[in-house]
């Protein structure tokens, strides 16, 4: 199974993914934590990324077609993967296609932009795995704490409020246009492109787990 998770920021899309990928047997990639695990380990890309981050912007299709070929050439990508926060522009939608990376779904995540800023303003993250946490809406175990590591969480440095309006437009100008190329793809030439399935990501995270896997299964 491959299939790409797209939706604006705070959509739910990594929160997703982590059942998806248990469901499925498949590594989650998600170029927003690998770009987020550079700069903590301060590798040149890390250090090129992390200012393009904090100011919500996007970093340079190049890079991240790049890092995103590498990742998918390795072994454990071989019977599949997720990809979420990819592709997030039409470029680098089209460097998967003219590489032949062939997906079987496209899987849209809908929130008013709204529910959103609430969303992104409670979250916590483990900051190695990439976890995600609400205050309110999916606490930890232990306030602050990791369930599984037992570590402690962190807020995101974009995930203020300013940075989070920027995110948002940056959505709407660059990313949203892919909701038209694939879902257009999709009734064009349905035997090559991907399924389109969109679902919406307003209730609780068990409903809309289990909108996903339904919408996953025709
Ligand atoms: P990235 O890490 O991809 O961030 P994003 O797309 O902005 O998405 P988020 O991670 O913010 O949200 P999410 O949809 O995963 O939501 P989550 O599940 O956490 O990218 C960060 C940056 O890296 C970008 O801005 C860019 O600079 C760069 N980058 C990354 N990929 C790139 C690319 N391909 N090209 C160029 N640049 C790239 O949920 C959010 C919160 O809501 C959590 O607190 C969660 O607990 C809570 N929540 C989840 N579900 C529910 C629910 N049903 N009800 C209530 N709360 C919920
Ligand atoms: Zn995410």
């Amino acid at each position: 199974m491959k299939l790409i998770l797209l939706g604006a920021p705070g959509a739910g899309k990594g929160t997703q993914a982590t059942f998806i990928c248990q469901k499925y047997g498949i590594p989650q990639i998600s170029t927003g934590d690998m770009l987020r695990a550079a700069v903590k380990a301060g590798t040149p890309l890390g250090i090129e990324a992390k200012k393009v981050m904090d100011s919500g912007g996007l970093v340079s299709d190049d890079l991240i077609i790049n890092l995103v070929k590498e990742r998918i050439a390795q072994p454990d990508c071989a019977q599949g993967f997720l990809f979420d926060g990819f592709p997030r522009t039409i470029p680098q939608a089209d460097a998967m296609k003219a590489a032949g990376v062939k997906i079987d779904y496209v899987l849209e995540i809908d929130v008013p932009f709204e529910a959103i800023i609430e969303r992104m303003s409670g979250r916590r993250s483990h900051s190695v795995s990439g976890r995600t946490y609400h205050v309110k809406y999916n606490p930890p175990k232990v306030e602050g704490v990791d369930d599984v590591t037992g570590e402690p969480l962190i807020q995101r440095e974009d995930d203020k409020e300013e940075t989070v309006a920027k995110r948002l437009e940056v959505y709407s100008a660059q990313t949203r246009p892919l909701v038209a190329y694939y879902s257009d793809w999709a009734t064009e030439a349905p035997d090559e492109a991907p399924k389109y399935r969109a679902i919406s990501g307003t209730g609780s995270v068990e409903e809309i787990t289990e909108r996903a896997f339904k919408a996953l299964s025709n």
